[in-house]
């Protein structure tokens, strides 16, 4: 049985975990610092850096106790390098590298966005090829894995990711940071009354658009604005949610349709959007060869299980990193 001990501090939430052989979480610690950045309607990268260093010992610790495991039990430590905030990575970084120093163990650099497709493995094992959408806040892409620990991207947007559009709408109403989930609920509650464009529909690739999208939406709740006419926040919300589900499912059955694959991974903090994940079930009914293993929820967003779940790929390949392992902000696959 393989423990690695791994550390996510990418963005705004601070988290160590204990996984066993990949999928296994025997302890995830997160502290979140939603409350510090909503005022400022983002993430303050100062702000973030501070709050990492003021976390991460802290959830170390919590980590290692609710795991009930010794330092000495382990077999690596994993970490998150990139894409991400540089000084947020750069806590992360050091606290796993110095625990690494302290007991004596390798280091496994984490590539953030395939711990979020590896976090797939905490709901079955995912057989290949695969394909996966992963959708968060800072990325939308359709990436193919011939095998695992293998990602090859076939489709990506060419502006907004889907979660940063969720965001900026959510803006635009006055809803709290980060808005995906509330817009999520306020989707349930309205009537798809206002239709806007749903994106590259018909063009011959995989790629996604939504700063159109957004755009559409910004100039309604102006044009309401200066006509003095009150808008409906959920019909808006319903009306958004179904144009960034459509492009969406376009883009996916489309691939799917082109790529013969086992399973299809649904990823990333926008994945535990409801409407996004009924629509891909019903979608994946056509596709019968092809299981769908979208993430458990409380693993779509940001978190240090999933780094330690693809830090096991990377582990059985034997790829370890020296103790000056570098922060790669804009890391790519
Ligand atoms: O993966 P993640 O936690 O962080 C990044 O690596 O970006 O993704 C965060 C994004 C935010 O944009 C947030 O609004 C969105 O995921 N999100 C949702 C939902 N829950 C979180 N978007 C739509 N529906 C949701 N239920
Ligand atoms: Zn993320």
């Amino acid at each position: 049985m393989t423990k690695i001990i791994s550390f996510e501090s990418s963005a705004d939430e601070t988290s160590v975990a204990i996984v066993e052989d990949g999928h296994v979480v025997l302890s995830n610690s997160v502290a979140t610092q939603i409350n510090s950045h909503q005022r400022f309607g983002g993430i303050v990268p100062e702000v973030a850096s501070r709050h990492h260093i003021e976390w991460i010992t802290r959830v170390l610790n919590d980590a290692l106790k609710t795991a009930d495991v010794k330092p000495n039990e382990l077999d690596a430590v994993a970490v998150t390098y990139g894409p991400g905030l540089v000084g947020s990575l750069l806590v992360g970084l050091m606290g796993a590298k110095t625990f690494a120093l302290a007991h004596n163990l390798p280091v496994i650099p984490v590539n953030h966005l395939a711990g979020h497709i590896a976090a797939a493995n905490f709901n079955q094992s995912v057989q290949y090829p695969a394909l996966a959408l992963m959708v968060s806040g800072g990325h939308t892409e359709l990436v193919l894995m011939r095998k695992e620990n293998q990602f090859e991207v076939i489709g990506e947007t060419r502006d907004d990711a889907a979660g940063e559009s969720f965001d900026k709408v959510g803006r635009l109403l006055n809803l709290p940071y980060p808005a995906g989930k509330t817009i999520d609920e306020m989707a349930h509650r309205g009537q798809a009354t206002i239709k806007f464009p749903t994106a590259m529909a018909h063009e011959d690739n995989y790629d996604f658009s939504f700063s159109g999208l957004k755009s559409a939406v910004i100039n309604y709740v102006h044009h309401a604005d200066q006509k003095g006419e009150q808008i409906n926040q959920n019909d808006l919300a319903t009306s958004f949610q179904n144009a960034v589900v459509d492009a969406l499912i376009g883009r996916t059955k489309r691939a799917l349709e082109n790529f013969s694959v086992k399973s299809f991974i649904l990823a990333g903090g926008v994945a535990a959007n409801s409407q996004l994940r009924e629509e891909l079930t019903i979608l994946l009914n056509d596709f019968s060869e092809t299981i769908f293993i979208p993430v458990p929820i409380r693993y779509t967003g940001d978190n240090a299980a999933m780094i330690g779940a693809a830090g096991y790929w990377n582990y059985k390949q034997k790829i370890f990193a020296d103790l000056d392992l570098n922060t790669d902000p804009g890391l790519d696959f």
